[in-house]
């Protein structure tokens, strides 16, 4: 979704703002643009461009780029197409307000209404613009009134989600931000001579450590050289929480590789390592998972009378592979539901009822509201994310980081594993605190878990043979996913994968429904990827195979090593270790997203910011 940058301090803004621009690339936008207020005249030089960042370069060459404050935007459409027009920043009527924003202004129509007929014209189609001239009307009428206080009195009759960076040319002193369920940081420089704004930490990690998290209902005023002042919408005055913040800054760079992607699929045997450490503990010939989470609130889990995990897209995949985990492991029934639709249903749920939010992010809108719900109806929250002090995370009861680092590619590749294995690692705590995990199946299944970084290097040798594979499927217009028990979420999110970045149609399904419905679609022209690994129902797989064969379909199939059954039927086999069933999707799933990556380049499309996609969805 959008990015937002802001800087104020010493230093010359605008290198800031566009190489932190770069790295809010990854999030997905249509259209950038800047606005650098000039240390000479106040003036403020606003610059946009439809398209890239590397556009928005462009367009500033030869032209007033300086001054020591500034903000910065990349813009998803919601409001308005994308075009240079409704590319942000967007300013007030006599534009001397000068504002980005993140998130949706739902009543925008009705405050645009009530300004228009105040004598406010419009020149844009988005909400933003409502908002930046509802905040210079505040300005206007309220006497000495200064943007601090506009922009708190202004949000007050806004309903919807904002991260907002302001700036009023006549004052370029200070930059006032706020939010309210979208994400924003701030950076602290030393002696409070310099501020930095992000919508996450990745454009401030290299300049200052201190971060501030805005919570939602908070605004904050950045001045050179006072402390950070942050209030909020009742005007309270708010004592800001400085956390440090430590980034991997090699994870925010490709180091070597041709797309962040490709590099975070070869990161996976590192991260789960990370993932798995400190909390993977060998006692004596013991093995035992150590969740200071799963220990701090053992009443809460072990007690619950059902589990329900909320996520979207890849995570609420890895949702249904922690349901398999948690009823073997617990023998707790648990459901996997679709935040989206979970937040507006009619959920009996409340008190004794565990929810475990999944998201990489942790800004997911729809993952939020979905919490929101659940809180309100008494039930315990547990969330799995990524993404340091997000909201999600903060919004929690309890919960476990992933700890596999920044993820950039929109397509989620490490963090879904990384989400497996925090799930594996939680049903055998929860099993074993429960006693329903005997002590020699969870050494069974940790040391193996162990084993999977070595495993998954295993399977990455296989690039070259996948990219060979990848080329012969440039032409297919719809591909097949089938795979059953572990491996059907498996199938979904190859499913997911390919269909994200290479724009090939592709379904996942549960491989013996195939005779439901999909059977009619398969002919020779229609791929179909089975994972027909050695583990539960592997025969009844074979015989769904021969069905495809029967009707000229073409197979291409992930097997376990020395499989040779398959090898007689299938087109094109790739292998996988062996591993104990339950690990197996931790395996299975990376030669799917190798062949989606190839896939994707051989058809030469943009793999790390596929068309219309969002890294986070911060909007409904
Ligand atoms: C994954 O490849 C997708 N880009 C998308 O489905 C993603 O998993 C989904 O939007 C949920 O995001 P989250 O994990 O950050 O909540």
């Amino acid at each position: 979704m959008c990015g937002i940058v802001g800087y104020i301090g010493f230093r010359q803004a605008f290198p800031i703002l566009i190489d932190g621009l770069h790295k809010l690339e990854y999030r997905g936008y249509d259209s950038a643009g800047c606005a650098l207020i000039s240390d000479v005249d106040g003036k403020a030089n606003i610059y946009k461009a439809k398209g890239k960042v590397s556009d928005l370069e462009q367009k500033t060459n030869n032209h007033d780029c300086s001054g020591t404050s500034g903000i910065a935007h990349t813009r998803w459409a919601t409001h308005g197409i994308p075009n240079e027009t409704n590319a942000h920043p967007h300013t007030s009527q006599t534009r001397n307000i000068i504002l980005v924003h993140n998130g949706i202004i739902e009543n925008y129509t009705i405050l645009k209404e009530q300004l228009q007929q105040k004598g406010y014209s419009f020149e844009t189609e988005t909400d933003t613009e409502v908002l930046v001239q509802l905040i210079q009307y505040t300005m206007d009428t309220v006497p000495g009134c200064q943007l601090d206080v506009a922009v708190r009195l202004a949000l007050k009759k806004v309903i919807g989600a904002y991260a907002i960076v302001a700036v009023d040319a006549k004052n370029p002193n200070q930059l006032v931000c706020a939010r309210k369920s979208s994400p924003l940081a701030i950076g602290i420089g030393a002696d409070n001579k310099e501020f930095f704004i992000a919508s996450d930490a990745s454009p401030i990690a290299q300049y200052t450590k201190q971060m501030v998290y805005l919570n939602d209902g908070e605004i904050a005023v950045c001045e050179r050289g006072k402390e950070l002042h942050v209030f909020n919408l009742d005007n309270e005055d708010i004592d800001p929480e400085i956390k440090e913040v430590n980034i991997d800054l090699t994870m925010l760079s490709k180091e070597g590789f041709p797309h962040f992607m490709l590099k975070e699929i070869f990161d996976q045997p590192n991260v789960l390592k990370d993932c798995m450490s400190g909390r993977v503990i060998k006692d004596g010939d013991n093995y035992r998972v150590k969740l200071s989470a799963v220990e701090n609130h053992k009443a809460e889990l072990v007690d619950a009378k059902r589990i329900i995990i909320v996520s979207c897209g890849t995570s609420w995949h890895a949702g249904l592979i922690g349901k398999q985990l948690i009823e073997h492991f617990c023998r707790i029934p648990v459901e996997v539901a679709y935040a989206s639709e979970f937040r507006y249903s009619d959920a009996v749920i409340g008190k004794g009822d565990v929810v475990i939010a999944i998201s990489q992010s942790g800004e997911t809108a729809d993952t939020m509201a979905a919490i929101e719900l659940a809180k309100n109806h008494g039930a315990f929250i547990f969330g799995i994310v990524n993404a340091v002090g997000s909201s999600i995370a903060r919004m929690s009861d309890s919960g476990t980081y992933i700890h596999v680092g920044p993820e950039i590619g929109v397509a989620s590749t490490k963090a879904f594993t990384g989400q497996i294995t925090v799930l594996v690692m939680l049903a055998l705590s929860l099993g074993m605190a429960k006693g329903t995990v005997k002590q020699s199946e969870c050494n069974e299944v940790l040391q193996e878990l162990t084993n999977i970084p070595e495993k998954i290097c295993k399977v990455l040798t296989q690039n070259d043979k996948i990219h060979s594979l990848a080329q012969t499927f440039t032409y297919a217009r719809n591909f097949l996913y089938l795979g059953r028990g572990w491996n059907y979420p498996v199938a979904l999110e190859g499913a997911l994968k390919l269909k994200e970045i290479s724009y090939i149609h592709a379904e996942g399904y549960p491989a013996a429904e195939m005779k439901h419905g999909p059977i009619a679609l398969i002919d020779s022209e229609m791929p179909v990827v089975f994972i027909a690994t050695h583990h539960q129902l592997y025969q009844k797989i074979i015989s769904n195979m021969q069905e495809i064969v029967s009707r000229n379909g073409r197979i291409l199939a992930i097997v376990s090593e020395n499989d040779e059954q398959v090898k007689g039927i299938a087109k094109d086999v790739i292998e996988i270790p062996q591993t104990i069933n339950c690990l197996v999707p931790l395996l299975s799933v990376i030669p799917l997203q190798l062949l989606s990556y190839h896939v994707a380049v051989a058809k030469g499309l943009d793999v790390d910011q596929p068309r219309n996609l969002a890294k986070s969805v911060t909007v409904e």
